[in-house]
């Protein structure tokens, strides 16, 4: 559908995030309010859809399988355009999924992650063609904290986490942009001739300062959206897209949807994960500046041990008694959050809820399960990791088709 330039302004005006305390974009998140993200205000505010009980019974039905605990505690909480891909995924015309890394160093932290293990659920739920996409070129443009050669070093590490969680070889490509950008470089002309300079300004608040490749790059991270740019997996076909993301690389998709109908081809469909917090509270975020900041996936045991311990922000009581009195305040309790994000079981995180929310449970006791949690995650992590050889990334980086696509007729 053709849409007006009136149209695209109101688009622009609501890609700026209106809610005090709160910045939250690809280069910045900042939570002033120390609390919970509100994420119906941020819904409101970036102009996506709540993803509702309807979508996720759907995808339990066209997968015949349970939904992921991130779709039913709401952790993927936002959509653009996901009944436009479940719909096309039920005529029988599938569709792949594209998410990606911005390799800024070594290691990623448990954050990094989950639009991996997402991903990965989704790939197996759908048996559909998954693309990853490491941006080396976006973190060179942006950090310019060392060569592009070493960029690209920490995008074949990364790599390695990356297929650690799980993804299939034959159904998974992985690539470096600064690499691959020749193959998609048709699709890459298409966003920069469609865009504008000052729609970009709007949306990433860049200057005249800022280096051409910030102005440039924001193509190499829509292009992937468009099947077309992987003419080795589906020749000429259609595909529709689905991206799953952090809820901050959100802009990079509304100015790609933006220019969909200029390009004519069909919106991208996007799925959007709330963001976990630094370990010192809401507001805050994990880095490599602060290593107590976050749990990083080569820490040890007993690093995962101390940092929990002496770092994870609690919401209980200042003393024994004030606990038991009041109980936790689980809106600023950073273990409990991290439950919520990581402890599988449904009843165990309510009892947890319950009891520490009345005070019954301590925060060591909470802190104690999340260890646990955690540990077993990223001890097994490092051990799958251990496996990934230089090899095994050259061949999630060959040019060739995936087995799954086309779709089997009865998917
Ligand atoms: P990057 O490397 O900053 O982050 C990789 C992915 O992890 C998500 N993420 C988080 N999610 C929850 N809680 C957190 N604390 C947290 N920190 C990071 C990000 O939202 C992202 O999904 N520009 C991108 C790289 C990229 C990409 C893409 C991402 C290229 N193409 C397509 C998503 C989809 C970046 O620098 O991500």
């Amino acid at each position: 559908m053709q849409q007006s330039e009136q149209e695209q302004q109101k688009e622009q005006v609501i890609a700026q995030n209106e809610i005090p305390d709160l910045i939250i974009n690809p280069y910045e998140v900042v939570n002033n309010s120390k609390k919970q993200i509100d994420y119906d205000k941020l819904i409101q505010s970036f102009g996506c859809q709540r993803i509702d009980q309807a979508h996720i019974d759907r995808i339990q039905a066209l997968t015949q399988k349970p939904v992921h605990h991130y779709l039913r505690r709401g952790i993927f909480f936002s959509h653009r355009d996901l009944t436009q891909v479940l719909d096309a995924y039920e005529a029988g015309k599938g569709f792949y999924l594209y998410t990606g890394r911005g390799p800024s160093g070594d290691s990623m932290h448990v954050g990094h992650l989950m639009p991996f293990i997402f991903t990965k659920y989704l790939q197996e739920a759908f048996d559909v063609p998954v693309v990853i996409e490491l941006s080396d070129d976006e973190k060179f443009f942006h950090k310019s904290e060392t060569t592009l050669e070493e960029y690209q070093r920490y995008g074949y590490e990364n790599a390695k986490d990356i297929i650690a969680c799980g993804f299939d070889v034959n159904k998974t490509f992985i690539f470096l942009s600064s690499q691959y950008a020749g193959h998609m470089y048709h699709n890459i002309c298409k966003f920069q001739h469609a865009i504008t300079y000052s729609q970009l300004r709007g949306i990433f608040g860049l200057n005249e300062s800022d280096n051409c490749g910030k102005v440039a790059y924001p193509a190499v991270q829509a292009a992937p959206s468009l099947s077309s740019s992987f003419k080795h997996i589906f020749g000429k076909d259609e595909v529709m897209c689905l991206v799953p993301q952090g809820i901050d690389q959100d802009p990079y998709f509304r100015m790609t949807r933006d220019v969909c109908y200029k390009l004519k081809v069909p919106k991208t469909g996007c799925i959007h994960s709330q963001f976990l917090p630094g370990l010192h509270g809401f507001g805050t975020k994990m880095g490599t500046t602060d290593p107590t900041s976050a749990i990083f996936l080569t820490d040890t045991p007993k690093e995962i041990e101390e940092k929990i311990k002496k770092h994870a922000m609690s919401g209980g009581g200042m003393t024994k008694k004030e606990h038991q009195e009041k109980g936790a305040d689980l809106t600023v309790d950073v273990p409990y959050h991290y439950l919520r994000f990581f402890l599988e079981d449904d009843a165990r995180l309510e009892e947890i809820r319950v009891q520490y929310g009345k005070g019954v449970m301590m925060t060591s006791e909470v802190k104690k399960e999340l260890i646990t949690v955690i540990t077993k995650i990223v001890t097994e992590h490092q051990q799958r990791r251990a496996l990934v050889t230089d090899e095994i990334v050259q061949k999630f980086m060959e040019l060739r088709p995936l087995s799954n696509y086309p779709p089997k007729k009865n998917n």
